[in-house]
């Protein structure tokens, strides 16, 4: 869009006005096609808007501008590799890790597809090793327990996969996973799991993140101290694109799986980043996974754009950012084994979308990416659900309900009555005389719907949301393949690490946390944990 284009804001501006003051059951009363009118099927997924302060024109205009912002040229360029990721020069091929080998690829994505396939059928034969106890422990047992030790897209997508598909795991292997720099969840699984058994993944796009790594030292430390220097080899895969690292740490070429460059972190589930997922579930379920979020790829490339589920998704996202002004967006699972979905999407939706610069550098038009939260909402409804239908925030909502998988057909019931109750509710509201009891109603909801979770459900699920994010950055001109929020904190840690642990004096940390700096060696030394240098990443046995 170029200068005299309006903005998002703008574009959106006049429907926004005539449909803030329409209450959604009007909308529903004055048409009774309405659920046929706004909802659409794909792939054994229901997505129902029609809850959504919304009407004919409102859509019309936000098709309209997804036209203007150039989006059927954006997708394109995206699927086939273009570098839409302007500020790395980078392309974003998540999507080619889903084409399934019978699949022939042609021109410049050949020679990665080729490179792909490769890696998948080293993961295969890895696992089934693992499975069948050919590749064992150091001490000949097989493996029982895996720890995957990453952060953020190497942590939270195989995380909230195999926690999803659970009713699917072969049952050969636990999977745990540990992500945080304190240490602590290595500490508990080292005080349960016996090294002997214990396969370590150290999963990381780069080889140099923080806590990783301190989290990989400790690990090691910990086999090496139970069974010896020589058994770490045994113990260990990585995931990586740095292979001189992975090499440096000790892990066998044949325990080592490639990723490349143009593989974003918070996309990278589906490339061997998944490795603790498929050896949870196996590698036939595992590909059902891919099929899933490939048949999505497909849909998301061809289908029209009123029926194209992800636009959709997309376009109700900026409506109800730009357009009705919520900041913030709920994200509400009917089903436990997907608690960890919001947490995954915290990171796809706010790295991708937090952002205040276009592609080209200028100061955004439109306000971009909400923030994103959410629970199982079974369980939210006697916490924060309140806020939802009597608060004075405005949030937006993912309401995602599978019809069946929870533990028999009456908590089936149970779910799906509880799910429909609080659409209504948040939709209709209720005219009590007592203000207290009133509910103002029309909250903007969306319904996901399907059968049951499954691999390729989820493959489905989750590629829809990668591409709804697409295409929300399409329409407000930002990258949501960088994140270079995060680099300056990282970049900040060492002088402090130097000035906290006496490497340097406390003049060395930043001038404005000099003081504070000098309270906290203080206190720990008081308190007997400050010895000069102490910082480590020394062993746990
Ligand atoms: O801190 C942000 C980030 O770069 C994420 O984008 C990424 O998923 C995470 O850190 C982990 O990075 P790596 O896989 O390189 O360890």
């Amino acid at each position: 869009m170029n200068n005299t284009t309006p903005s998002v804001q703008q574009w959106l501006e006049s429907h926004a006005a005539r449909l803030k003051s329409r209450p959604v059951p009007e909308l529903f009363a004055t048409d009774p096609e309405r659920f046929a009118r706004y909802s659409r099927e794909f792939g054994g997924i229901l997505l129902d808007f029609s809850r959504q302060r919304l009407d004919d024109g409102a859509l019309a205009a936000l098709l309209d501008l997804a036209g203007h912002a150039g989006l059927r040229a954006r997708i394109t360029a995206l699927l086939d590799g273009a570098l839409v990721n302007d500020s790395e020069r980078r392309a974003a091929l998540h999507t080619l890790l889903r084409v399934p080998g019978a699949t022939p690829v042609t021109g410049p994505l050949a020679p990665l597809h080729m490179e792909v396939l490769a890696v998948r059928a080293r993961l295969a034969a890895f696992v089934r090793e693992i499975h069948d106890g050919t590749r064992h422990g150091a001490t000949g047992e097989r493996f029982t327990d895996v720890i995957n030790i990453g952060i953020g897209g190497s942590d939270l997508g195989p995380a909230m996969a195999v926690a999803a598909l659970h009713p699917f795991h072969t049952g050969h292997l636990r999977c745990h996973f540990v992500s945080n720099v304190d240490g602590l969840q290595l500490a508990d699984l080292a005080a349960e799991l016996d090294p002997a058994h214990t396969l370590v993944i150290v999963c990381s796009k780069t080889f140099t993140t923080q806590e990783t790594l301190a989290n990989a030292h400790r690990a090691r430390a910990w086999i090496a101290a139970r069974l010896g220097e020589a058994a770490v080899p045994a113990h260990f895969a990585a995931v990586s694109t740095n292979t001189l690292a992975m090499d440096q740490f000790g892990v066998g070429a044949d325990a080592r799986f490639e990723m490349w460059d143009w593989v974003g972190g918070r996309y990278s589930v589906w490339s061997a980043v998944g490795l603790a997922l498929e050896l949870a579930i196996g590698t036939a379920h595992f590909e059902n996974f891919l099929a899933g979020a490939r048949q999505m790829d497909l849909h998301f490339r061809s289908a029209a754009w009123r029926d194209n589920l992800p636009v959709l998704l997309g376009l109700l996202a900026v409506w109800n950012r730009n357009g009705l002004g919520c900041p913030s967006h709920a994200v509400l699972p009917y089903h436990q084994r997907l608690a960890r979905l919001p947490a995954y999407l915290q990171q796809l939706e706010m790295e991708s979308l937090g952002k205040r610069v276009t592609r080209t550098g200028q100061a955004v038009a439109a306000d971009t990416g909400a923030v994103i939260w959410g629970e199982p909402a079974s369980n939210a409804q006697h916490s924060f659900f309140q806020l939802l239908h009597q608060g004075t925030a405005a949030v937006s909502m993912d309401f995602l309900l599978p019809l069946q998988g929870a533990a028999d057909n009456s908590a089936d019931e149970l779910v799906i009555g509880n799910c429909l109750a609080q659409l209504q509710a948040l939709m209709a509201g209720h005219q009590a005389e007592d203000p207290q009891r009133r509910h103002p109603g029309s909250r903007p909801a969306t319904l996901i719907a399907f059968a049951r979770l499954d691999p390729a459900m989820l493959g489905r699920l989750i590629a829809l949301y990668e591409h709804k994010v697409f295409v929300e950055s399409v329409l407000w001109d930002i990258n949501p393949f960088d994140q270079w929020g995060v680099e300056l904190g990282k970049r900040l840690c060492g002088p402090i690490l130097d000035a906290l642990d006496g490497h340097a004096p406390p003049e060395a940390g930043p001038v404005e946390s000099r003081p504070l700096l000098a309270w906290i060696r203080r206190c720990r030394q008081d308190t007997g944990g400050a010895a000069a240098g102490s910082r480590s990443t020394e062993g746990i046995s």
